[in-house]
């Protein structure tokens, strides 16, 4: 599976060109020389035409410039341009790599996402997002990590806001080595739509109405429906990611909260993936939050897991989290009390006041110092602390299967128990304590519980958004070969 630290990708060996210089030198008037010559030119040639086609299909953006960011239409035009301009689509035999057919990233309509994150002032009420969706949604380089974390890892860490999935998916999909510009070769579509953004635009506005929280979803359904290639299939080889849970999809009355996107008819059969879903519900697929986690090779996973795997651990466990005090029988306060009791084997992180959001190494310190980290559902079932305790090799309680085992089936290990421990909720409430169970494991059980944790890391992350990360499927990998297998299997005939 995963590259480990012992045996690091091997490095792309270079000919020994101070050896060769002379013999190539001397056989100058040698025709054979010409000949490989100009073999190497053409190569060279190739080389630079076919990368020309992904990274000029490459988007960014910077929030604050005043040109417009996120210009898609004519930076895809170009990319269909250099395309069509090509002769060498046979060389580049591309159907071999993606057996399971190609993506076509529709251009939508500014207004549905660079829009969006051109006025990111307004998304948020109380603070600005703009920062946060910078860097291709990975948001601020996280350097307070630095005196953390290995020097010559700071560069793959960033303050990720958890609501950046659409972002990170559009950026990733544009660079994706199975997209293809023509449609009529596409097995799937990819809707870049930033539903989530749209109304969390609104969600906390007093005087948002329900038509306001459904606008952006109602008129890119309308559209989308236009597309002929969706008249193809009727949306069944459509798909969709989503950057919020999916009850703030799921309104049913007119007053209550959240947008009806995922109730309007026009979603019925797209594939949506979400940061937390229903599990009854077919059309929604669970992948993991983003963290603040962007390697960008396997060296850079290996070298984490290194560092992870033998850090030193001083507390048994920890609960980092906000309580909701005005929950009556809030199971938060009640896990809050607890690690207060024991505290000399449990570490509080209170995040309270967003200490925990704002930059400081504060919540990945306590991670990386406990055997165990206690996941209690949040405000849903799931939450980014799963992640975030888990890239930091720590091991995961749980007290709600909806929490992970339910959720992102497709990013962990089949069998919870061999990275994670769950608690019955209800003991805990009735008294009995966390610190016996997890004291009741042994250094090795502890351990080997533990490895697995570190062996999945690559899974839960989201890599640099150029190819992803060399030679490792991180969570956007996984999460769209997934789609692209169901997609295929149920081929043309999938029926309600
Ligand atoms: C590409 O690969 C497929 C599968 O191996 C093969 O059938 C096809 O002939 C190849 N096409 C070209 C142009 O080489
Ligand atoms: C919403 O309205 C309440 C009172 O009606 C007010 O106290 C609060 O500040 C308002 N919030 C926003 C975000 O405008
Ligand atoms: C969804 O697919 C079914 C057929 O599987 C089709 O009858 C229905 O019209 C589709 N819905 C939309 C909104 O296209
Ligand atoms: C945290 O937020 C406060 C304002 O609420 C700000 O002054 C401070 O600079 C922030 N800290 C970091 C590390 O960004
Ligand atoms: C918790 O206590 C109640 C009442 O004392 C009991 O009925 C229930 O079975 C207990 N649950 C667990 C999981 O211990
Ligand atoms: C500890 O483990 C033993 C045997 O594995 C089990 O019988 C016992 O109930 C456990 N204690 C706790 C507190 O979980």
């Amino acid at each position: 599976m995963l590259p480990n630290s012992n045996n690091p990708p091997s490095k792309p060996k270079y000919p020994d060109f101070s050896d060769r210089k002379n013999s190539f030198l001397l056989s100058f008037h040698n025709p054979r020389t010409w000949l490989i010559l100009i073999l190497l030119l053409f190569q060279i040639l190739l080389l630079f035409t076919l990368r020309s086609r992904p990274f000029s299909a490459y988007i960014t953006f910077h929030p604050h410039s005043s040109s417009p960011p996120l210009s898609l239409p004519t930076e895809s035009s170009a990319a269909v341009h250099a395309d069509s301009s090509s002769t060498i689509t046979q060389v580049d035999n591309v159907t071999d790599l993606c057996p399971l057919g190609k993506i076509y990233v529709y251009d939508l309509p500014l207004f549905f996402n660079a829009e969006l994150i051109q006025n990111c002032n307004e998304l948020n009420p109380w603070i600005s997002p703009c920062e946060a969706l910078s860097n291709d949604g990975f948001g601020r380089e996280a350097t307070a990590l630095s005196n953390l974390i290995p020097e010559s890892l700071i560069r793959s860490w960033y303050w990720t806001d958890q609501f950046s999935l659409e972002l990170i998916y559009h950026n990733r999909m544009l660079n994706y080595r199975c997209r293809t510009l023509e449609p009529e070769l596409a097995a799937t579509f990819y809707i870049p739509f930033y539903a989530g953004l749209a109304v969390g635009k609104y969600l906390f506005k007093n005087a948002s109405s329900a038509k306001d929280r459904d606008l952006h979803c109602e008129l890119l359904l309308n559209w989308v429906q236009n597309q002929i290639y969706w008249k193809r299939t009727d949306g069944w080889d459509h798909f969709i990611s989503m950057g919020r849970i999916s009850w703030d999809f799921r309104r049913s009355k007119d007053e209550d909260w959240g947008s009806s996107c995922i109730y309007m008819p026009g979603m019925r059969n797209i594939t949506r993936l979400l940061i937390e879903k229903n599990p009854w519900d077919y059309f929604d697929i669970g992948v993991p939050y983003p963290t603040g986690f962007h390697p960008s090779t396997a060296d850079d996973i290996a070298q984490w897991q290194n560092f992870v795997r033998h850090r030193e651990r001083k507390t048994l466990f920890c609960f980092a989290g906000a309580t909701r005090g005005f929950i009556k029988n809030d199971f938060r306060s009640l896990l809050l009390n607890h690690c207060y009791s024991e505290s000399d084997s449990c570490r509080v992180l209170d995040c309270a006041c967003s200490k925990c959001s704002n930059g400081t190494s504060e919540i990945m310190e306590t991670f990386l110092d406990s055997d165990f980290c206690l996941q209690p559902r949040g405000d849903s079932f799931t939450r980014r602390s799963i992640f975030d305790c888990m890239v930091a090799g720590s091991i995961p309680v749980f007290f709600w299967k909806r929490t992970a085992y339910y959720q992102f089936e497709w990013f962990l290990p089949g069998e919870p128990e061999s990275y994670s421990v769950f608690i019955d909720r209800y003991a805990v409430k009735n008294g009995s304590s966390i610190k016996a169970v997890l004291q009741n494991f042994s250094k090795e059980e502890v351990k080997s519980m533990r490895e697995k944790v570190v062996e999945n890391i690559a899974k839960i992350v989201y890599g640099k958004p150029n190819d992803g990360i060399n030679g490792v499927k991180d969570a956007f990998d996984i999460a769209v070969e997934g789609v692209l297998k169901r997609i295929k299997k149920h081929g043309g005939d999938y029926k309600w």
